[in-house]
């Protein structure tokens, strides 16, 4: 890891983005744990907790869960020692209160996010990216059935929440609650930028690039 290398990242986007496909790609170059909002949810859903079922509810939906569970939850999670050093947060902050948040647990802890990325990716095409997802059963290596279909004989799982209708409420929620975030982390000169069009190699190669990490 190189000194000039961001530690406190966000990734941001659009659902379908490349968000959790790059994370888990870039996990070895970038030595941060990765500390996603939705696998968090699905993880407290799938073992039955009381937050889990009422999570799961609004996720189906392509609603938000409320500000104060995921803030709560965030802190809590990079608070923890494999967190020191840095993190990866995918899918949070996602309204400008868990923003706000996530600076005040910074600035109580003397630490300070060190980069924003944004992965950009026009809504034409992130209904048949969603719709077409699926993840390993035993890893959670993400697959699409067109672009990067998974090998015979891997057991796949399908999101609950990867369907058109869920998808056009998380566009229409991403479009109206997480984008105005965008220019709060402009206007600091956090902000970077990558094209989620492009293939997930490019992809990489650009984030790393604008990370100031080695491919
Ligand atoms: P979450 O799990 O965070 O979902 P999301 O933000 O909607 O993002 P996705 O996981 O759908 O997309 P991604 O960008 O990671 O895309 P991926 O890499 O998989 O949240 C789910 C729900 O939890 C929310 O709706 C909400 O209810 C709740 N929640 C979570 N966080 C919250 C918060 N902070 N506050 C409140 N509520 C919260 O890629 C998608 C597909 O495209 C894959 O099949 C992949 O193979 C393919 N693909 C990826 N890159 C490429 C490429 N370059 N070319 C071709 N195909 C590609």
């Amino acid at each position: 890891m190189t000194s000039a290398q961001a530690k406190r990242l966000i990734l941001v986007g659009p659902p379908g983005a490349g968000k959790g496909t790059q994370a888990k790609r870039l996990l070895d170059q970038l030595r941060v744990p990765h500390i996603s909002t939705g696998d968090m949810l699905r993880e407290a859903r799938a073992k039955g907790t009381e937050l889990g079922k009422k999570a799961g509810e609004l996720m189906d939906r392509g609603e938000l869960v409320p500000d104060e569970v995921v803030i709560a939850m965030v802190v809590e999670r990079i608070s923890e020692p494999d967190a020191k050093t840095g993190f990866m947060l995918d899918g949070f902050p996602r309204t400008r209160p868990q923003a706000e948040a996530l600076d005040t647990a910074l600035e109580k802890a003397g630490l300070a996010l060190d980069a924003v990325v944004l992965i950009k990716a026009d809504d034409a095409v992130i209904e048949r990216r969603i719709t077409g997802r699926r993840a390993d059963a035993k890893t959670g290596r993400i697959y699409h059935v067109e672009f990067d279909p998974p090998p015979p004989g891997v057991e796949v799982t399908h999101r609950s929440d990867d369907t058109a209708e869920a998808v056009r409420k998380r566009l229409d929620k991403y479009h109206r609650e997480t984008a105005p975030i965008i220019p709060y982390y402009r206007s600091r000169g956090l902000l970077r930028e990558v094209d989620g069009l492009a293939a997930p190699d490019e992809v990489s190669a650009r984030l790393l690039e604008v990370l100031g990490a080695k491919a």
